[in-house]
């Protein structure tokens, strides 16, 4: 029996990943570029972007770096000009980039609830949007949109829970109106990841999360790409409107 996973049909596509200058988002850019895939680079930092894209440019594959900020349509529709003037197709969507300004829900300030909201969800949406009206002409392409563990509710986090929660609520819709344009949406909920997001958290609190993983390891920004890796390729080609948990075992953080 042949046992070799085939991610060759990952060769020549082009995928953009949101937020990649550097976490979650740069190794799953790194993950993609590894099997062949043209990579475009976006984040609001122009400076992670640029080194991002030059490091994986070095892996033999075409770049585009864009700084762009997901919750600016403008700054959206200016990004997709770019990758259509490149390479006049896109194949994947990663909607990666995600902020956090935490705070107890009774002090929660608006402008803390509307940062989070725009840039985790409206962000979302306007890349969705403009990657669907692509991918919709050519009946083929795969939106995989970064939720979180912490869409099930975590203390600190209402800002953060509620738009992780409205990512999968949103990917699971596109999945069903977009399937008959022949375009996948999936979502991937990680749990405890090591990234300089949670370098953030108290070392206190940390060492209790990592006290409740049953798999006795913080999850690496790897384990998150090879998640995407599989479900933006060929072997997923039936696979639409799911959740795949990427936690090591945790039931709430
Ligand atoms: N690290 C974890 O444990 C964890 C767990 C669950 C979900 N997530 C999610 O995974 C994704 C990546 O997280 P990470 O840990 O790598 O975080 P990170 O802070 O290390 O990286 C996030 C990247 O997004 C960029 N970004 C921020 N605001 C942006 C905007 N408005 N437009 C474009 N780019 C923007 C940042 O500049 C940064 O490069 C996020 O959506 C996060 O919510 C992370």
């Amino acid at each position: 029996m042949n046992t070799k996973v085939d991610f060759s049909d990952i060769k020549g596509q082009v995928a953009l990943v949101t937020g990649s200058g550097q976490g979650i988002g740069k190794a799953i850019a790194e993950k993609l570029a590894a099997h062949g895939a043209h990579i475009v680079i976006s984040d609001v930092n122009p400076e992670t972007a640029r080194k991002t894209a030059d490091e994986i440019a070095g892996m033999g594959v075409e770049t585009l770096s864009a700084a762009c900020d997901v919750s600016s349509k403008e700054q959206v529709d200016n990004m997709f000009q770019k990758i259509l003037e490149k390479w006049g197709k896109l194949d994947i969507l990663v909607n990666n980039a995600g902020i956090t300004m935490d705070g107890l829900f009774i002090r929660m300030k608006e402008e803390q609830w509307q940062k989070v909201l725009s840039v985790n969800l409206f962000g979302v949406f306007l890349c969705s949007q403009a990657a669907s009206n692509i991918m919709r002409k050519v009946r083929k392409g795969t939106i995989i949109s970064i939720s979180s563990i912490a869409a099930h509710g975590n203390p600190g986090q209402a800002n953060y829970s509620a738009s992780k929660a409205g990512v999968i609520g949103l990917s699971n819709t596109l999945a069903r109106e977009l399937a008959p344009l022949g375009i996948r949406s999936n979502a991937i909920a990680p749990g405890f990841i090591r990234t300089p997001m949670t370098d953030k958290i108290p070392e206190k609190h940390r060492e209790r999360i990592l006290a409740g993983i049953p798999l006795a390891r913080p999850g690496e920004p790897e384990d998150v790409a090879n998640a995407v890796l599989f479900l933006a390729s060929d072997l997923a080609s039936y696979i639409t409107g799911h959740v795949l948990d990427v936690n090591g075992g945790i039931t709430g953080l």
